[in-house]
């Protein structure tokens, strides 16, 4: 089937949806935003049409893709809106702000058969994809820690004074305003989502969350997690060093898993500079005591994940990867936040 696309937001995030389209040869028919100027380069790149009402997308029988990277506060309406249109969709996470309407949505796309996506991109950066690979030489996984420590600059001395993290005295961040909260949301997200590609939903979970007195956000959030698979040491944190990490630029995500018979270490690089940051991925083995190093050349994680969604939708088929990422991250999100505030321990009660 011929792909025929829509996307709607043409923010920050948009270019990588764009550029993944395109490699697709999807045609774009449509661009949506509130402001045209945001979607005017798109629009005349791709001889688009432009809207800043998304129903007029979902009213166009042409278009069988729905792209939606709006702000997640807004992904809810769209999302069922593309669902009783017939279209599939290709979501930025996180999928919605709460778990709730996160439910209500793969809940709808699994009752009408919609081929329907949260794009956690960061299954697809070639490290990922070889630890998942080599994860079942390791035996019985017995441990993981995994964090995302992200150079967010200095929010831990005072509410900024201005930008997207300006708390202001009674009112709400445009961080949560728009995306829902801070780091757990914005960069812890993407690791709940690792933690349940490789070692399956938690059962339950114990967590820790930073909240200064004078913000609406989360700064660190934590939590030990049980699994099918063992423990899981969770945390995402925001701060201020620009030389950690294991290309010393200050991201610092990584995910080490031991297991019985070896243990494989993941490193992810700077989410946004996948054009000159390669993805690193470490497996030692105890059947011959050595560790190999798979060191991999930049590749954007959006274009892969996006080929790999748009492959499956032009076939009509979901493949191998579920509706109901997007609602799983946001269950956990969910927890996290509840058990860090009552400070107990959470039997994850999973809807669907
Ligand atoms: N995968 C990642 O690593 C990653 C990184 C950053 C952001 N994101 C996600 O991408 C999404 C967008 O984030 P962003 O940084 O691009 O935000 P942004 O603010 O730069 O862009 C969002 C765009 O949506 C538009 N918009 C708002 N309401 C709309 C409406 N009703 N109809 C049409 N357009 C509307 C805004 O005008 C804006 O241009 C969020 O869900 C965010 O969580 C993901």
């Amino acid at each position: 089937m011929k792909l025929t696309a829509a996307v709607i937001g043409c923010g920050n995030i948009s270019k990588f949806h764009f550029s993944g389209l395109e490699k697709t040869g999807a045609k774009i028919k449509w661009v949506c935003d509130l402001r045209k100027e945001s979607a005017k380069p798109w629009m005349e790149k791709f001889n688009a049409k432009y809207t800043d009402d998304f129903m007029d997308i979902m009213n166009d029988p042409e278009v069988n893709v729905v792209n939606i990277t709006s702000f997640s506060s807004i992904h809810k309406d769209m999302c069922l809106a593309a669902i009783d249109a017939g279209k599939s969709v290709i979501c930025e996470k996180t999928l919605t702000t709460n778990a709730e309407d996160s439910y209500e949505i793969v809940k709808k796309a699994e009752k009408a058969g919609t081929i329907f996506y949260t794009s956690y991109m960061k299954r697809f950066l070639p490290a990922v994809e070889k630890g998942k690979e080599i994860l079942p030489s390791i035996g019985k996984i017995l441990s993981t820690s995994i964090r995302a420590f992200q150079p967010w600059g200095d929010m831990w001395s005072g509410n900024p004074k201005e930008g997207a993290c300006h708390t202001p005295p009674g009112g709400k961040s445009v961080l949560v305003k728009n995306l829902g909260g801070g780091v757990l949301v914005c960069g812890g997200s993407h690791i709940l989502d690792l933690v349940c590609h490789f070692l399956g939903r938690p059962s339950s979970l114990y967590a820790y969350m930073a909240i200064p007195k004078d913000r609406d956000y989360d700064l660190q959030a934590a939590a030990l997690m049980e699994t099918e698979n063992g423990p899981v040491h969770y945390e995402t944190l925001m701060h201020s060093l620009d030389k950690i990490g294991y290309l010393r630029d200050g991201w610092d995500e990584t995910i080490e898993i031991t297991g019985t018979k070896g243990r494989i270490n993941v490193y992810c690089p700077f989410w946004d500079k996948v054009d000159i940051k390669g993805s690193l991925m470490v497996h030692c083995g105890s059947a011959n005591g050595t560790a190999t190093e798979y060191r991999f050349a930049p590749v954007s994680p959006f274009d892969r994940a996006i080929a790999f969604f748009c492959e499956n939708i032009s076939k009509g088929k979901q493949g191998t990867q579920s509706r109901l990422t997007g609602y799983d991250v946001d269950e956990l999100i969910s927890c996290i936040t509840k058990s860090a505030k009552s400070k107990k321990a959470l039997e994850i009660k999973w809807k669907i």
